[in-house]
């Protein structure tokens, strides 16, 4: 575990718990004249990482005061019914957001997945609709991880304005949407954008240009000490899971970046536990907040 005493640690825990208890106050006062916001998750089979996350998921809604319904369901469930579950959900006016953890086992199409979620409950933004909303610049949700780094910098006033960020991974969940919110017009943006994955060459020069480096490959401890510049912000999105033969678990959990040769470069680094996972959570929580505003009709949805 990270030492959250150290000045070059950006604490996403603590930082979430903030969001989580701003959030809270938020949520009462929206309940007492409506009702409370109310998320569902579809777990799909027992993949342990996927269990630990909605855990987590589970948590943070009960923090905020977030309503949760979770349906788990066995590994070898069709298509068919996670897509009749999902189109339930759609239609029930008491849910204001969806999500369906990721990934998913390997007969059921994700994508037909995530675009059977209607985009007004879409809370995790993957759905075409909402990621074509942030291209064109109005979005209606935007993905937690992207969203949670955003409000991580903002708030350790990391400014982005004419910075050079390299974003190392292209998914939907994280690359793809973090590009195009940095590179907005406005504040928390007006970045110069770099996106590389594993096909780039000359990665390891690329990623020692960037002002912020942000590590979203899914390889343990991929970014070594020599691919940062000397004073960069690094933010690591990955959670690895590594053998550990000393650990209780047998395992220990370890980010995209080799944290002891990046905290000797970085003036800021986020720790894995403790950094982007907690943020994107509490992002979760804020998007289901949004949904159920716009269900009442405070907010425009169009
Ligand atoms: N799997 C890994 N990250 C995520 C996420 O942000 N949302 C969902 N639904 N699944 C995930």
């Amino acid at each position: 575990m990270a030492d959250v005493t150290d000045p070059k640690i950006i604490d996403g825990k603590a930082t979430s718990l903030q969001i989580l208890a701003e959030l809270a106050e938020e949520v009462l006062s929206f309940s007492r004249s409506f009702r409370h916001p109310h998320l569902a998750v579809i777990l799909v089979g027992e993949d342990p990482a996927s269990q630990v996350y909605v855990r987590g998921k589970m948590r943070s809604a009960e923090k905020s005061g977030i309503e949760t319904t979770q349906i788990t369901l066995p590994a070898e469930t069709s298509e068919k019914t996670v897509l009749e579950k999902i189109e339930s959900l759609n239609g029930d006016g008491g849910v204001d957001g969806i999500l369906v953890q990721l990934p998913l086992p390997g007969h059921i199409d994700q994508q037909r997945v995530i675009e059977c979620i209607s985009p007004s409950k879409d809370v995790d933004g993957f759905h075409p609709y909402n990621l074509g909303r942030l291209a064109a610049d109005k979005p209606l949700f935007v993905p937690c991880t992207p969203s949670g780094i955003r409000e991580l910098l903002t708030r350790y006033k990391v400014s982005t304005e004419g910075k050079h960020v390299v974003v190392i991974g292209r998914s939907i969940i994280v690359g793809k949407p973090m590009a195009l919110l940095l590179a907005r017009k406005g504040e928390s943006g007006n970045a110069t954008v770099t996106i590389c994955h594993s096909r780039t060459s000359g990665l390891d020069r690329i990623s020692a240009g960037a002002d912020i480096l942000i590590a979203a490959i899914g390889r343990a401890e991929f970014v070594k000490g020599e691919m940062i510049k000397d004073g960069a912000v690094v933010i690591d999105v990955g959670v690895n899971r590594v053998e550990d033969p000393e650990s209780k678990k047998g395992y220990r959990l370890v980010g995209d970046v080799d944290f002891k040769e990046a905290r000797e470069r970085a003036s800021l680094i986020t720790p894995v536990p403790g950094g982007v996972g907690p943020m994107t959570r509490a992002m979760l929580m804020k998007n289901t907040l949004l949904a159920a505003k716009r269900a009442r009709g405070d907010v425009d949805g169009s």
